[in-house]
């Protein structure tokens, strides 16, 4: 039998204890759940399948190599604030916490439950950082999307536009990433907006000192180039479907996501 399931409720604490960093209502939209879920995601999107490395298992975002990745920039933020869940419950690995606090935080913005398990361990070197580098840069184009989430870490292409789906939530930063703005009107409501958005609006390439991203009549939303690469095969399909379907979208989320943050995790037999 498995540590988790001889003891669920010690996950369940930790669960809880996740949910109340959340609210902030000074910070950004009013919540740190969009820059927990980002924290989840770049510490798994590093795996490589070829070369078997990388990946959530290991935490290792706790070191400088990683941490001071510029694709990770404000992501101390993330691991900031889930430090005193981490000092009440020391025996959670960093790799857990986080892979559960992205989780946590999907399903505290009204998204679907993905089912987690925990068991991932850390790793205590500087030396078992993965590579800089992995992460996708949001200035290129549908080759590069192609590239890193299919040829590099496996995911089909409607996976691909599924986890992209996640940017119905949260923000850039100019001192982040130097892009700027919401994608959506509602960036702490996990819903498809993203992809209703990004069909139905007008987008007008940003005239400005920064990035080439991508804005609204408005001006008040905004996209990637990679967001804008999903309206061409064999992306958009998949955009158009999960515009019409929130369940779709929802139920391909939870197992996209649960595939991700699995992904190079190697647990130890169940003794
Ligand atoms: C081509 C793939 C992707 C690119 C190029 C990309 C790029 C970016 C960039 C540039 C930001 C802004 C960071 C900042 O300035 O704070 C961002 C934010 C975010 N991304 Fe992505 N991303 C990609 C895929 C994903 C995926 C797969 C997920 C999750 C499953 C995700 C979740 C998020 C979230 C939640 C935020 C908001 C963070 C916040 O509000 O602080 N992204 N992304």
């Amino acid at each position: 039998m498995s540590t988790q399931q001889a003891s669920p409720d010690k996950y369940l604490a930790v669960r809880k204890d996740i949910e109340k960093v959340f609210p902030k209502e000074d910070y950004d939209d009013g919540s740190f759940a969009p820059v927990c879920l980002r924290l989840a995601w770049h510490a798994s999107g590093t795996y490589d399948r070829k070369q078997q490395d990388g990946g959530s298992e290991g935490g290792t975002m706790r070191f400088k190599t990683e941490a001071e990745d510029p694709a990770n920039a404000g992501l101390d933020v993330a691991r900031q604030v889930l430090e005193p869940v981490k000092a009440a419950h020391p025996w959670v690995t960093y790799a857990d916490l986080w892979t559960l606090a992205g989780c946590v935080a999907i399903e505290h913005m009204g998204g679907p439950h993905i089912n987690w398990t925990g068991g991932r361990r850390d790793k205590n070197s500087e030396t078992d950082c993965p590579p800089v580098g992995r992460l996708p840069d949001g200035a290129l184009g549908k080759n590069h999307v192609l590239d890193v989430f299919v040829t590099r870490m496996g995911f089909s292409v409607q996976e691909t536009v599924c986890l992209i789906g996640a940017h119905t939530v949260g923000r850039c930063h100019k001192d982040r990433s130097g892009f700027d703005g919401p994608w959506t009107e509602t960036p702490t409501r996990f819903t498809n907006q993203f992809y209703k958005q990004l069909l139905h609006n007008t987008w007008v390439e940003k005239k400005w000192d920064g990035p080439k991203q991508f804005v609204d009549e408005d001006g008040d939303l905004m996209m990637l180039p990679t967001d804008m690469a999903l309206l061409e095969e064999p992306f958009r399909q998949y955009v158009e479907l999960y515009a019409k379907d929130k369940q779709r979208f929802f139920d391909d989320f939870a197992a996209a996501f649960l595939k991700l943050i699995e992904l190079g995790v190697a647990r130890r037999s169940n003794l």
